[in-house]
């Protein structure tokens, strides 16, 4: 290993200096003005094309979804009472909010809204925060939610119809047909197309990603894994069973080295665009 770190095979350093605590401050520098610029269709300066240009266009059609878990090594978001937090250092945090930054929307189920009570806002660096959305089929979501606080950024709740709601004023409801209590993927990014949403972030927990992903719904996965083995615990994904290895997701990797002074957060951005079902208008061929 080099004294600057490890290499892409074209010989770049793949611990993006950025992200290091050692971090040259030129390089932190650079991202308050990369949500605009990458709103404008413009090329990020590096380190941020790498992480996040691929989910600035949709390869399928004119919609990015894209999905996160924060991960410990052996891929448990919680332990087995539910303690989450937190899970990641603060490099991995960081690249989550980046990630907000950078969405029309942030969409997580009523799961993670009861038990984490989170606010779903970018706070950790520069930048907007999105729209939040989360998913209550049954109306289990509390009016005092923090992510419905209203603090000026659009909040919607997505329901299945008829579902009666007790929600703060402003909040949208998005009454979605369910089936035997689910909400179809297709059908709630479909929804939330159509209220203006062009990239969206299926934050968590595990039950909402792996509907997503089983869905066939996700462009990419931001998997940021953590420098820790929990044992046992809430696993990050769900899917139903396969019985050969060779019917398995395919999802062409790179990884990322977020942190390595503090023995760091690992982002693996998997590229699922060969599997997502088309859902948004397609893509004009130039
Ligand atoms: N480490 C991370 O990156 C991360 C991120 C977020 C959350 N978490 C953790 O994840 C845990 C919560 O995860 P979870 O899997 O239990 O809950 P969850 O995914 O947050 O929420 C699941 C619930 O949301 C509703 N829902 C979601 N998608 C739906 C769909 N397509 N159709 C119908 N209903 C849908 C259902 O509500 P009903 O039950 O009412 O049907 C479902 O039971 C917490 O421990 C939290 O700390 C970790």
């Amino acid at each position: 290993m080099s004294e600057t770190g490890p290499a892409y095979p074209d010989g770049r350093e793949l611990t993006h200096p950025a992200m290091s605590s050692r971090a040259p401050s030129g390089w932190e520098a650079t991202w308050p003005a990369v949500p605009q610029m990458f709103r404008n269709a413009e090329a990020l300066p590096l380190p941020w094309e790498d992480l996040f240009g691929p989910l600035r266009h949709g390869a399928i059609d004119d919609l990015v979804v894209v999905g996160q878990s924060g991960q410990s090594i052996d891929a448990r978001i919680a332990t087995s009472t539910g303690h989450s937090h937190y899970i990641n250092g603060q490099a991995g945090l960081a690249h989550l909010h980046r990630l907000r930054a950078l969405v029309d929307g942030v969409v997580i189920g009523v799961g993670t809204a009861i038990a984490d009570d989170p606010q779903l806002t970018v706070r950790r660096v520069v930048g907007p925060s999105p729209a939040r959305v989360i998913l209550d089929p049954n109306g289990r979501l509390p009016p005092t939610a923090r992510a419905l606080a209203d603090d000026g950024i659009r909040r919607l709740v997505v329901t299945a119809v008829g579902t009666p709601t007790s929600l703060p004023a402003g909040v949208e409801v998005v009454p979605i047909a369910a089936d035997h209590g689910q909400l179809a993927a297709t059908a709630i990014i479909a929804a939330l197309a159509g209220r203006g949403f062009r990239r969206m972030l299926i934050e968590g927990g595990a039950h909402t990603v792996s509907r997503f992903l089983a869905a066939h719904c996700l462009d990419r996965l931001h998997i940021l894994v953590a420098p820790i083995i929990l044992g046992d615990g809430r696993a990050s994904l769900t899917l139903p069973p396969i019985d050969r290895v060779d019917e398995a997701i395919k999802a062409p990797m790179r990884a990322h080295v977020l942190d390595s002074d503090a023995g760091g957060d690992v982002l693996l951005d998997c590229d699922l665009s060969a599997h997502r079902v088309p859902i948004g208008r397609a893509k004009i061929s130039t």
